[in-house]
């Protein structure tokens, strides 16, 4: 039930969240489609029965179904800017629980330094998985520091409702400092690494679509500028170095230049 999650006091101050029926029917998940309109074709997705699979260097690798991981934890709800390497951005009330209980959870062994996350692959629910020049499924990394980051959020919920499918439904992840991209949907296995993982837009387009991806106005997409975005049901407002996050994540970043 999330009708009755606390609202996490220090992520509500965003005042023009998204309306629910524009930021629901605008969305990024090419495994149902390369338009804005996937949302009905995602209603294909069937989540019964979900689990994920931790594996990788970790203490003892795990498979946990949905339920049991999420009643592990108690819910809140953030409020988060959300920005897409595209130029566009809205502003969603997302229910979910830090990452970084799951790292915890997980017992990462020393030797692990990034996480890579996957999607579900089932071309029979997500037609566009046919596609053979895809690397499908779609996977996403971080590093272990970045996961422990308090923003880092994992998503079982928007709006008070339990996470609509076309949002990535049932677990997905919300990094408001990074490009959308990065914020992988439908999560199916969490592998700890001490390699940095190869995601599916690097492995596409590595000098489009970088492993940090961290919102920066002054660094421009090869093909377009990200000086500026347009806001979903808006007007146009100027992008913000780490999408206004800096205060929480500049640290992460502060040995190496323009990330
Ligand atoms: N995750 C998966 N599995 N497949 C995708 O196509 N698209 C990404 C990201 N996560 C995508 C994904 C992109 S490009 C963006 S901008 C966001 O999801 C879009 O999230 P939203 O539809 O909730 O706005």
């Amino acid at each position: 039930n999330m009708a009755n999650i606390v609202r996490n006091q220090r992520f509500n101050s965003l005042t023009e969240v998204t309306p629910e029926n524009l930021s629901s029917r605008y969305n990024n998940f090419f495994e149902f489609g390369s338009t804005k309109s996937i949302w009905k074709e995602a209603q294909k997705l069937n989540t019964e029965g979900w689990t994920i699979n931790v594996s990788g260097l970790v203490e003892k690798p795990f498979t946990v179904d949905i339920d049991s991981l999420i009643s592990k934890f108690s819910l809140e709800e953030r409020i988060y800017r959300h920005r897409c390497v595209e130029a566009w951005s809205m502003v969603i009330p997302w229910t979910g629980f830090q990452l970084s209980k799951l790292v915890n959870l997980s017992r990462p062994l020393s030797s692990a330094k990034f996480i890579e996350f996957k999607t579900f692959y089932n071309p029979k629910e997500a037609s566009e998985q046919k596609a053979r020049w895809y690397p499908w499924p779609y996977v996403e990394g971080l590093t272990l520091e970045e996961a422990q980051n308090e923003l880092s959020f994992l998503v079982v919920g928007a709006y008070g409702k339990t996470l609509h499918k076309q949002f990535g439904a049932p677990i997905r992840l919300h990094l408001p400092w990074k490009y959308g991209f990065k914020s992988i949907k439908s999560i199916v296995s969490i592998r700890f690494t001490s390699e940095r993982p190869v995601s599916f837009w690097e492995y596409l387009a590595s000098n489009e679509y970088g492993f940090w991806a961290n919102v920066n106005p002054n660094v421009p997409h090869p093909r377009w500028s990200q000086k500026t975005e347009r806001v979903l049901g808006g007007s146009s407002r100027a992008t913000e170095i780490y999408n206004g996050y800096g205060p929480e994540v500049s640290y992460l970043y502060s040995k190496h230049q323009n990330l």
